[in-house]
């Protein structure tokens, strides 16, 4: 158990008293707006949030505070955090005392027009691919390496689009008894650079087959799963205009509420809603759905990973979650600032951090406990370990902060960004068999009986 601070106007005031102090961030800042007027008939379901400087806001359970007003966090520094609000959040936020200073926004985001729905990344970011132009990759991957690679799709998206698994092993088509490792990518819609992480990985595992030694022994060793989009409907809005949503959600509409979408990294179903790490209100960027599994992409993959249980045993060990930004290496449980508790023994805590931070020295992220940062429940890497017993990261990508991109870097990054993860994505691949392994608890742990 970490040491609790209280949140709230001691922690604002000694914030504020340390200002002066305080090292500027890297993001450029432009001064406090002016209030922005609402214009007559805009519609708060399509107002695009901004990104905001946040002084103070030092500890978890300030942050946790800080992330009720609906709000999400995208930074965490030592004296200030980053977030992205709306209007009605960015109030609420000054309500607790806070200071608040905008950021620039996205390249071109301000000039799109809801009719101009050009449906493609901008100038600057085309090296991304859209949802058609990464199916396309896909099968073209698919067609080139069938003994290696195969496609299913495992359901659809709230606005009818496939999600897609791809499974990726010698003899990829006889389910084998080897362990099974998960990649997800893109809950969140402006996460963009995770999709193309998805997409390095398999173009990386199936044109080095048979040349890279440990490309070969893990494809021979192993099933591993791709889903490298679970949030295609948020994805395309994002895109949509030509110019960047900053969406979040998926793209679900909610009873009673003109406000659309849910935070899928709050719609899993374990200790769903539990503790003040998500919203009930529709309007929030972290709003976690009318009830777990509500939102139909979170349904879908969760119905596919239970579908790995065989026999009674769940044949995926081990998971990572792709996001966008900050560089970090995360690891459960995000729900209680407690290290361990129920389900999380001591070793199970041991082997998470000996492995997390292991795969963040190949990276250079940082590696820490989620709720270091603040409290979410209803996360994905929650449920895979709560309650399938699979061991699961979560990764925030590049970059570290605003001013080099926040959720929009230039496509000139992808494939330094995305190739930074080879080497920690394989040392996960490689402890699968046995994640105790990594804290000497092999023979305790994995004996074959
Ligand atoms: N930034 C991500 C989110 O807000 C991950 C937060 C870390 N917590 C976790 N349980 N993985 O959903
Ligand atoms: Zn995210």
């Amino acid at each position: 158990m970490r040491p609790r601070i209280r949140g709230g106007r001691t922690t604002v005031l000694a914030a504020l008293l340390s200002l002066a102090l305080a090292a500027p961030l890297t993001a450029q800042a432009q001064g406090s707006p002016p209030a922005e007027p609402t214009a007559p008939g805009a519609s708060l379901a399509t107002e695009r949030p901004h990104q905001y400087e946040v002084t103070g806001a030092a500890t978890s359970a300030a942050r946790t505070a800080l992330a009720a007003t609906g709000v999400s966090i995208d930074e965490v520094h030592k004296r200030a955090v980053v977030v992205t609000a709306d209007r009605a959040q960015a109030a609420a936020v000054r309500q607790l005392g806070y200071t608040l200073r905008k950021l620039p926004d996205p390249p071109g985001s301000a000039k799109g027009s809801p009719s101009s729905r050009v449906k493609d990344f901008p100038e600057g970011y085309t090296g991304y691919h859209n949802y058609d132009e990464a199916t396309k990759e896909i099968d073209g991957l698919v067609a080139k390496y069938p003994d290696i690679l195969s496609k299913q799709v495992i359901g659809k998206s709230h606005e009818g689009r496939d999600i897609l698994g791809l499974k990726l092993s010698k003899n990829v088509t006889k389910d084998e008894n080897e362990p099974e490792v998960l990649f997800t990518h893109h809950q969140h819609a402006r996460e963009h650079l995770t999709v193309e992480m998805a997409l390095y990985l398999l173009n990386e595992f199936t044109s080095k087959y048979g040349s890279d030694d440990r490309v070969t022994k893990m494809l021979d060793s192993r099933e591993i799963w791709i889903l490298p989009d679970l949030n295609p409907d948020g994805g395309e809005y994002d895109i949509a205009s030509g110019d960047f949503a900053m969406w979040r959600k998926n793209r679900q509409p909610n009873a009673g509420s003109n406000e659309v979408g849910t935070d899928l990294n709050r719609n899993w179903d374990f200790k769903w809603g539990c503790c003040g790490g998500s919203s009930d209100d529709p309007a929030d960027e972290t709003y976690r759905g009318a009830s777990a599994e509500s939102g139909p992409e979170v349904k879908v993959v969760s119905d596919f990973v239970r579908s790995r249980n065989v026999g009674g045993k769940q044949q995926i060990k081990t998971a990572i979650d792709f996001h966008t930004y900050s560089e970090l290496v995360l690891w459960p449980f995000g729900y209680t600032e407690a290290d361990t508790g129920e389900g999380m023994t001591q070793d199970d805590h041991d082997a998470f951090a000996t492995i997390g931070k292991d795969m963040a020295a190949s990276n250079n992220y940082t590696p820490e406990q989620s709720s270091d940062l603040y409290v979410t429940d209803g996360s994905i890497d929650d449920w895979l370990w709560g309650d399938q017993k699979i061991f699961a990261y979560t990764f925030e990508m590049f970059p570290s902060s605003a001013g080099e991109g926040g959720f929009y870097p230039r496509d000139s990054v992808i494939s330094k960004e995305t190739s930074r993860n080879r080497d920690s994505v394989l040392k996960l691949l490689e402890i699968s068999d046995c994640v105790y392994r990594s804290i000497g608890k092999e023979q305790e742990y994995c004996k074959e009986s």
